[in-house]
């Protein structure tokens, strides 16, 4: 039976985070992870760069079913606080688009330099353990490890983040953890995820697949100016992941396929220059070439463009600027990035992310209640509230 201060479960973005800053203040920190490798998600997101934090973080980009619970955590410790700790470990980056900060190298990079902050202040890595029942009275954590050792610690962290890509070892141990000491856990579902489209609607973009284009995606009342990618599946990009965090089965999608323009004085525009081309020949000037015999065919127009009138004008602003689309489903945790949902922010306190049932119980990271927007706002998350409990414990 070993005895040690704060035992960390779960090797991601934010147990690493949590773990060097706890044994900066010189308690005895042991993480323990069931994957052979720590930060894994780390190491594969961003597409292998790491999309690390956004220059835009703040509250409104993440969901939770209490908005200003994530306020607390992201003010004491920001994205410039992040920036500063990768300029001290040397590590080169670049903004891509929209505040999205990714390394120039590798996203090992970021992995390396949380170990390295954890070899400097002390705090203990074990792998390939996992761990079984846990029980707590006196004071004490007592966890079994797959190992057969009983480890009691003074504090526990749940850091074992949430269900996406089990592949890779995603599990819902932290929740079940959770709820067994009497925390409320949210609905939990796929978020950041592609879209699939089924009968008609799949059959029609089918031969659109590999297409991307800008777009307005809206539903819900929530809107997101960003890329789609038409997919074998259905629909993809940023715009759709986005998008399908906020929606629900059965609601539909609006696609504004001209976001930014006004589509009707486009159209006039491109009537007049555009003479006897055909109305799928002069939409090249506006979208991609496959894009535009698809709305030209969707819109029923074989014309010319000089022959419309202005009710056909009206038509094609509408076939281009609401083109609605149901989705058969998303394509679940299998490739969604993250969780939405997860322990409860009710039963936890926003500044140290201690649980208010049981002293000296902590919950970081994706496992809380807390989704960020594709953009690097998940890791800002897992770093913020990583070093939230890390410098209470
Ligand atoms: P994380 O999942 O990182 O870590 C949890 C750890 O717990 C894992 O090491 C796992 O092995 C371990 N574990 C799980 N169950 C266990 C058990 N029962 N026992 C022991 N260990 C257990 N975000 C972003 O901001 N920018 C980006 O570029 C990307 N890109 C990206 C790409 C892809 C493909 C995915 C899937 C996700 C992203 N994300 C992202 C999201 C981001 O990776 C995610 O939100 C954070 O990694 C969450 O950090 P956590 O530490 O909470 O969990």
């Amino acid at each position: 039976m070993t005895h040690i201060d704060c035992l960390i479960i779960g090797a991601g973005a934010a147990g690493l985070m949590c773990a060097a800053h706890a044994a900066a203040r010189g308690a005895r920190i042991l993480v323990i992870d069931h994957a052979r490798a720590p930060g894994e998600k780390i190491r594969i997101s961003g597409g292998g760069r790491c999309n690390f934090t956004n220059l835009q973080a703040g509250p409104d980009n993440y969901l939770s079913e209490n908005p200003h619970f994530a306020k607390s955590a992201l003010a004491r410790y920001t994205q410039w606080d992040f920036l500063d700790l990768i300029g001290r470990h040397g590590i080169a980056w670049h903004e891509k688009t929209l505040g999205q900060l990714f390394c120039d190298g590798k996203a090992t990079q970021v992995v390396d330099m949380l170990l390295a902050e954890m070899r400097r202040t002390g705090a203990d890595l074990r792998l390939g353990i996992s761990a079984g029942a846990i029980d707590h009275g006196d004071g004490v954590f007592r966890v079994s490890l797959s190992s057969g050792e009983i480890l009691h610690s003074t504090t526990l962290v749940l850091a074992t983040g949430g269900k996406s890509i089990p592949k890779m070892g995603a599990t819902d141990f932290a929740l079940r953890i959770a709820r067994q000491f009497g925390h409320r856990i949210t609905e939990t579902r796929p978020a950041l995820v592609p879209f699939t489209l089924n009968g008609p609607a799949l059959a029609g973009l089918k031969p659109l697949a590999g297409l991307s284009t800008p777009v307005r995606a809206t539903t819900a009342a929530t809107s997101f100016d960003e890329a789609m990618l038409i997919t074998h599946r259905g629909l993809s990009g940023p715009a759709m992941l986005q998008l399908s965090s906020y929606w629900r089965e059965g609601q539909e999608i609006a696609i504004n396929l001209l976001p930014g323009q006004q589509a009707q004085s486009a159209l006039r525009d491109l009537k007049t220059t555009a003479g006897r081309k055909s109305v799928s020949n002069a939409l090249t000037a506006l979208l991609p070439a496959r894009l535009a015999a698809h709305v030209a065919a969707r819109a029923g127009l074989t014309c010319n463009m000089a022959d419309l009138g202005a009710r056909d004008l009206d038509h094609l602003a509408s076939t281009l600027t609401d083109w609605r689309l149901t989705p058969a489903g998303t394509e679940g945790y299998r490739t969604a990035e993250v969780m939405l949902g997860g322990i409860s922010t009710e039963g936890l306190e926003a500044r140290t992310m201690e649980s208010r049932h049981i002293p000296g119980l902590y919950a970081i990271g994706e496992a809380v209640d807390v989704t960020g927007w594709l953009g690097g706002y998940n890791f800002q998350w897992a770093w913020s509230s990583g070093w939230a409990a890390g410098t209470a414990i």
